[in-house]
């Protein structure tokens, strides 16, 4: 009988918090006895992340990760495909957040908003007056840059400092709702600029439907939509892409305290899925670089600019953790008033206040707000994992050493002989079988070293091959990425084995 129940096993999960580079051995390690694995002739050498962004990109594309957007008509400034790994690996992305956020906690709801809301929601966040880049022309060259992205006030494409004053610039992109005229200002809406709006304008809807009690918080995962001014770094800075959000409401006074417990949580959950703790570096913003509703925001940085020389220009944002206090649901309610006694949102037909019943008392909760960037997590985790192999030709060998939680593939099973039939068939029901619990391949396209050398290269954790003994045994050789180490299992045993080198990384196993 077929049952679901996760596995839980102490050691694995060790080795891959450890050290990734040991990782599969020592799993290896524990389940199969030293005779059994055949050692190679390569060495294994230390993890060492890509030396820069551009490195990634020629993987990318070559591997079918992320392709340039639209190229066959020139392209589209950046904007990026995510080709058949490389939505696997978003997948992946997402439901670790989603299950780590949502399924194993038993505080936070999930929620799908629009990306079109009523311009409304927009005005009384403030995105309208104030969500805006300080825009400057070269007037050398007629370059459009960010003022606040200058280094020595110079212009990054001619070095000129002859530059405009800075004007403010709405990063919102701007659309119309049905069959009206382009400049009626009733239709006009916006792509959401984030997620976060659409839970703030659904408080009471979530709350009154699960009957939570603070604190409480709501996730949303989402694409969401910038004209920024300069956008680049491939995925890094998009004008589409996609967030992570989640908006957890506090009573006023114990807003400190949670906010530092989902910065630690937010810390550990990227180190969960594998980036390593040297890469990531914790940047408190100071007072000046506030948003207008912080009073507190925590940035978890990564260090996407490993070949820039000043080590300050490594680093920049991966997420940010911040206190938005009662600003968001204050403002989208009916009920505060100005000095005059003057509704602030004459607009809004709700009060998104909560009644404590245990203080008997009523109040705008704080928020705090984990906000990741889905693409950027991508790029930090293809960027982390990557490696390089040489062997005693001299030959270099990409190994994406990505988590396997994480991998886009998991297994791939290789016959190999593709002329044998017997091999092929086998082969092929070993793929299937494994396919209902695990994102399994069947690849014949090349000899065996090529194929292993393809699937280290795109960070699949396991390569099973089919040979002319399996035939007789009813036994295959798994072959680890991370080690090249290879063991013999048999075909009744193999599932589980996988499952519990992969365990508890890929979520829920199925086990007999
Ligand atoms: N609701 C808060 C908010 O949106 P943010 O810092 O502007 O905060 C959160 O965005 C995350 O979204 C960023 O840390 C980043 O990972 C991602 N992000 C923001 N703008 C982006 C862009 N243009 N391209 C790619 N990712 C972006």
């Amino acid at each position: 009988m077929i049952g679901l129940g996760t596995i839980n096993i102490p050691a694995l999960r060790r080795g891959q918090n450890q050290s990734r580079s040991f990782q599969s051995s020592q799993a290896a390690a524990t389940l199969a006895p030293r005779s059994s694995i055949h050692h190679l002739r390569f060495a294994i050498h230390p993890q060492v992340s890509a030396p820069n962004i551009e490195t990634i990109v020629s993987l990318a594309k070559r591997r079918g990760f992320v392709y340039p957007s639209s190229e066959i008509y020139g392209g589209l400034g950046s904007a990026w495909d995510y080709g058949p790994l490389g939505v696997e690996l978003c997948n992946n992305v997402k439901q670790s957040w989603w299950r780590w956020m949502v399924y194993e906690r038993d505080d936070i709801e999930g929620l799908d908003s629009s990306i079109i809301l009523n311009r409304l929601v927009w005005k009384y966040s403030g995105h309208e007056e104030t969500f805006n880049d300080p825009l400057v022309d070269c007037r050398e060259c007629n370059s459009r840059l960010r003022a606040d992205k200058l280094i020595d006030g110079k212009c990054p494409n001619c070095g000129s400092k002859n530059l405009t004053e800075p004007r403010p610039f709405n990063l919102m992109f701007r659309t119309h709702v049905g069959a009206t005229a382009e400049d009626d200002p009733d239709a006009l809406v916006y792509l959401r600029p984030e997620t976060a709006q659409g839970i703030f304008i659904n408080f009471l809807n979530v709350l009154n439907a699960s009957r939570r009690k603070l604190p409480f918080g709501v996730a949303q995962v989402g694409k969401s939509f910038r004209n920024e001014v300069t956008p680049g770094n491939f995925i890094f800075r998009t004008r589409e892409f996609e967030q992570m959000e989640m908006e957890y409401f506090v009573k006023p006074g114990e807003d400190e305290a949670a906010h530092q417990e989902w910065i630690d949580a937010c810390h550990q959950w990227f180190q969960s899925i594998g980036i390593s703790s040297g890469n990531l570096r914790l940047y408190e913003q100071p007072q000046e670089e506030l948003a207008h509703y912080a009073k507190r925001t925590v940035d978890i940085q990564y260090r996407f600019f490993p070949e820039r020389e000043d080590e300050e220009r490594h680093w920049d944002e991966l997420m940010g953790i911040a206190n938005r206090t009662d600003f968001d649901l204050k403002t989208h309610s009916k009920k505060p008033e100005d000095a005059e006694g003057r509704r602030l949102n004459p607009d809004s037909t709700e009060d998104l206040s909560y009644f404590d019943e245990s203080t008997k008392q009523r109040f705008y909760p704080y928020v705090i707000e984990p906000a990741a960037g889905v693409n950027r997590t991508v790029l930090a985790a293809l960027m982390d994992a990557y490696s390089e192999k040489t062997n005693d030709k001299g030959e270099t060998r990409v190994i994406l050493r990505l988590h396997h939680s994480m991998a886009p593939i998991k297994v791939a099973v290789l016959p190999l002989a593709k002329n044998k039939p017997e091999i092929v068939g086998m082969a092929r029901a070993i793929k299937r079988s494994l396919q209902p619990v695990l994102r399994a391949v069947y690849d014949d396209t090349g000899g065996i070293g090529k194929l292993y050398a393809r699937q280290d290269e795109i960070g699949t954790p396991f390569c099973v091959t089919v040979d002319h003994q399996s035939l007789e045994d009813e036994a295959v050789t798994v072959r680890d990425r991370d080690t090249w180490e290879q063991e013999r299992i048999k075909v009744a045993d193999l599932q589980t084995h996988l499952l519990l080198r992969l365990a508890p990384e890929v979520g829920t196993v199925v086990v007999e």
